[in-house]
């Protein structure tokens, strides 16, 4: 009987996670529990940004960094938005939402601060921009608008901390690093 051939067993999940380099046509193949490990690394970038900028804003002192103080402070309420949209897509897969944020550095040099929080946007862009070609391979569309709505706000943090510095987004991040 046709029916009691042997079938061929599909990838076991975790191979399948481990080829979620391989591209074709762009498209990231991964899995649901594959994106939902990434998702929480968001998350982890999440709560990392919320408690930088929560500090940041409250030690950024001198008439040049007022302005971007209170722009930190700003970016701080929208980095909690942004946890909390992540956070509900890991449940919506089935995840279980990460407790854990990426370590914060600290220092006491107003332009070093934002060198750290410029490196962190743009690590979180270059990660979004991936998440959402990821979301829509699975057929996840909904939750590609999703990130698609926070990336633009991380391209704003991005401008904002390189206007800071005095600098364009181009001269302050690689090709790559950009948006
Ligand atoms: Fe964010
Ligand atoms: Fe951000």
């Amino acid at each position: 009987m046709a029916d009691t051939k042997v079938r061929i067993p599909s990838m076991p999940v975790e191979s399948k996670a481990r080829n979620k380099d391989t591209m074709t046509d762009g498209a990231p193949k991964l899995s649901r529990q594959e994106l939902v490990r990434l998702l929480n690394e968001d998350l982890s970038r999440e709560y990392q940004a919320i408690i930088a900028y929560v500090v940041y804003s409250q030690v950024l002192k001198g008439a040049a960094y007022m302005k971007i103080a209170t722009e930190l402070e700003r970016h701080a309420k929208e980095e909690l938005e942004h946890a909390l949209t992540v956070a509900r897509q890991i449940d919506y897969l089935g995840g279980q939402p990460t407790v854990t944020p990426k370590p914060v550095k600290s220092s006491e040099d107003a332009e070093e601060i934002l060198h750290f929080d410029l490196a962190n946007e743009n690590e979180t862009v270059r990660n979004y921009q991936e998440r959402v070609r990821q979301c829509e391979s699975l057929g996840e569309y909904g939750m590609a608008e999703r990130i698609r709505e926070i990336l633009a706000q991380e391209q704003e943090h991005q401008i904002d901390l390189a206007t800071a510095l005095g600098n364009d987004v181009a001269e302050v991040t690689s090709q790559e690093e950009r948006a």
